[in-house]
């Protein structure tokens, strides 16, 4: 019998995941229909009803619904209560279950497909919006050294340090002290700015020659923050296509108990994917 998913979203025509999870799918001998349904944040929590009415049993949650999506879940993961936002639904005989596979897919793409030791690493979050809160949890549980977030309205990423508890270890900065910060071995792209065609200005003094630096979007929203990355001669420059696979992927296991195979569809999206990428 067909199983029906969905990646819920606002814009969504552009989404991976459907074609992701089909590959998914075919690979594994599995039946299900992955469809993407566009709704706007006022209508999100009568579409996941019809959704469900519908026979549906999962579902992806993508901007801007991530936190909505987060309260209607009758129950959370401890990594989605960590980051106050669901990417992954799981519908149970009473309601959703919610989890947040974002952080475990960005370490699993760096550590396992880029081979990327991230320990000890000083690191730079820029953002903190509900894909800074995503992966700020994951990169502490990988070992990276101090975490520094640094978002463009201060207060915001206040509340994400002030929700993770580790004062010696992280730390809130503001935008305009950026050129003061020294270097960082580890710097993340957690900002919208990209998507929305403005310029985010970033000293060259955070990137030296051993810096990782990684945009979480790809194609052309990860274009200006790679470009700069790269002119400021960051020994490594990655998007965040490989942690939308691996995100997709452990989504995957958990709806269906099986983890797929990724490097397939990765390389197949990685040559149609407009952008700036190395080291794979
Ligand atoms: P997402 O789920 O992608 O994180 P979000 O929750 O809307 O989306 O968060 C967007 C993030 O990008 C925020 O940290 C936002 O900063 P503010 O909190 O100040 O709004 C950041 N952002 C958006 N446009 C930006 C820009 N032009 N320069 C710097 N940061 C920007």
């Amino acid at each position: 019998m067909t199983q029906h998913f969905a990646v819920f979203g606002y814009p969504i025509a552009h989404s991976l995941s459907p074609r992701i999870h089909a590959a998914f799918a075919k690979q594994q001998g599995i039946a299900i229909d992955y469809t993407a349904i566009e709704t706007t944040p006022e209508n999100f929590s009568e579409a996941l009803k019809s959704f469900h009415k519908f026979g549906g049993r999962g579902a992806n949650i993508t901007l801007p619904h991530k936190q909505t999506a987060f309260a209607l879940c009758e129950k959370t993961s401890e990594r989605a209560q960590r980051a106050g936002a669901v990417n992954t639904l799981i519908r149970t005989e009473t309601g959703w279950d919610g989890d947040n596979t974002d952080g475990p897919g960005l370490i699993h793409d760096l550590t396992e497909r880029h081979r990327l030791d991230l320990r000890g690493r000083r690191t730079l979050l820029l953002g903190a919006g509900g894909a800074a809160r995503g992966v700020a949890p994951a990169l502490l549980d990988a070992g990276i050294d101090e975490l520094f977030v640094v978002n463009r309205t201060a207060g915001k990423a206040d509340a994400l340090v002030d929700a993770i508890g580790q004062p010696g270890r992280v730390h809130p900065r503001y935008w305009e002290d950026l050129k003061d910060l020294g270097s960082f071995d580890l710097i993340i792209n957690a900002t919208s700015a990209g998507r929305q065609a403005s310029s985010t200005a970033l000293p060259f003094t955070l990137v030296t020659t051993r810096t990782l630096a990684v945009d979480l979007s790809y194609s052309e929203a990860a274009i200006a923050f790679m470009s700069w990355a790269k002119a400021a001669n960051a020994g490594n420059v990655l998007d965040g296509l490989g942690m939308l696979i691996e995100q997709a992927a452990i989504g995957f296991s958990i709806w269906h108990g099986v983890r797929p195979e990724t490097d397939e569809i990765y390389g197949q999206l990685r040559k149609e994917v407009v952008g700036l990428h190395n080291g794979d």
